[in-house]
């Protein structure tokens, strides 16, 4: 609980800011979003997706940009990297986990990964399908890499049965992890439904060992009911709700909505193609990057500072600066704008929910399409002198949203 609040914000005498991070996500948290995220404004930690080590590699090594972080990044971000294996023996995860231990203290392990061709081969979350063998498998990690250099990640269990979690919780609860996160939902909801944090409430109780908390964080309003629902817990990470609202990490440390300008925006779009086309084609020039402190120093909603960014960027992979609607991207780098679009646009007012900008076959299309709505946000009241404040609208939300809307809608349809 914060001493001395402002007096000015009531809600913000019961807010209690506890380690709040970037979640694993396969196909997102890469070196390239985990750079992102820095220029919006960094967590104090950051989650790599799994990597995946199967049983019959002897020497296993990571793709060279798994995680600079470790080591030739190391100092130059301001984050703290946790990585994750995923493994389907306790052999095959100590072989990965040695090296990634000759770089940092712990490695986290995957148990929550629902994914049918990852659970088909007993890795995931199939390891919470048997107590005993999940046991065997915590015991002899531990007994191999010690403890306190292993933090597991899991779901509350393979089932539907609440009570399996709980033997779970009770079965692992000897090992001086150093830490345990859980994500609130089984094997069996996958993302639907809602993440039940009283079970992670449980779990903060009965193991004592840092227990953080994982499901439906979307806001400081979410992240406070989940805080006070789980009063235990050590910490927390936040997936797709910080690509809903990239700023989130932002506003939980300012403590109120932030609001974005357009421009801002656009830029912070464009540099994250950017980011992710260094990654794929040019991925030393990243780490040159952050050798000279340009990961630094955030632009949060800053436009001078986000065009600057913006403008090397662009640099460095065109040669020269280009402005956003002059830019054209690979297929597979625009389509990872759509994808972090279509979480993006349910935190924005409601013109920006229309299906122009998915529609667009290239960037320089999709950013033209977003200038379009400014003129109908203005004239509709949702500009605010400071841009647009990012508030999560369930409505507009159907990337895995979990439990589907009762109002039955498709993505292209803008609700009332
Ligand atoms: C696209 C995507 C990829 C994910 N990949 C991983 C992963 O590699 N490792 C992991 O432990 N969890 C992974 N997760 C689960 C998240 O870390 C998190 O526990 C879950 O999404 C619930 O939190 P949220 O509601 O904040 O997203 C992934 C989730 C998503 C949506």
């Amino acid at each position: 609980m914060m001493k001395n609040p402002p007096q000015s914000r009531s809600l913000y005498a019961q807010e209690k800011l506890i380690p709040t991070g970037l979640a694993p996500m396969e196909g997102v948290s890469d070196f390239a979003t985990r750079l992102w995220f820095s220029l919006l404004f960094p967590p104090p930690f950051m989650s790599t997706p799994f990597w995946r080590v199967t049983g019959h590699q002897q020497n296993p090594l990571p793709s060279p940009f798994f995680a600079p972080e470790l080591n030739r990044a190391k100092d130059l971000v301001p984050y703290r990297l946790v990585p994750q294996i995923m493994a389907e023996s306790p052999e095959a995860f100590c072989r990965g986990a040695e090296t990634i231990l000759k770089e940092t203290a712990t490695v986290d392990l995957n148990a929550g990964c629902p994914s049918p061709t990852v659970t088909g081969k007993g890795a995931g979350s199939s390891l919470l399908a048997q107590k005993a063998e999940f046991k065997k498998f915590i015991h002899s990690i531990c007994h191999s890499l010690g403890a306190q250099h292993i933090s597991l990640k899991m779901r509350t269990g393979y089932g539907k049965d609440p009570d399996d979690f709980l033997a779970l919780i009770e079965s692992i609860a000897e090992y001086p992890l150093a830490r345990l996160t859980v994500h609130g939902r089984t094997r069996v909801q996958r993302y639907t439904g809602k993440a039940s944090w009283d079970l992670i409430a449980h779990a903060a109780e009965k193991v004592p060992v840092p227990v953080y908390g994982s499901g439906d964080i979307m806001d400081r309003r979410t992240y406070n009911l989940k805080v006070s629902e789980a009063p235990g817990i050590a910490g927390v990470i936040i997936g797709r709700g910080a690509l809903r609202n990239p700023w989130l990490f932002y506003e939980l440390s300012k403590g109120e909505v932030v609001n974005v300008s357009l421009t801002t925006l656009i830029h912070a779009l464009t540099c994250y193609a950017l980011l992710r086309t260094l990654l794929w084609q040019n991925p030393e020039k990243l780490l040159e990057l952050a050798d000279q402190g340009f990961f630094l120093n955030p632009c949060t909603i800053e436009e001078e500072k986000w065009r600057q960014a913006q403008a090397v960027l662009s640099y460095h992979v065109f040669g020269k600066e280009l402005k956003p609607t002059e830019t054209l991207f690979e297929k597979k780098i625009f389509s990872s704008i759509k994808m972090l679009w279509s979480y993006l646009r349910s935190s924005l007012p409601l013109p920006f929910y229309a299906p122009t900008p998915l529609r667009s076959t290239n960037f320089s299309d999709f950013i033209s399409a977003l200038a379009s709505f400014d003129r109908e946000c203005y004239d509709a009241g949702h500009q605010l002198s400071g841009g647009y404040p990012l508030i999560y609208n369930p409505n507009c939300d159907w990337v895995y949203a979990g439990e589907r809307n009762p109002n039955n809608h498709d993505a292209t349809t803008i609700p009332n």
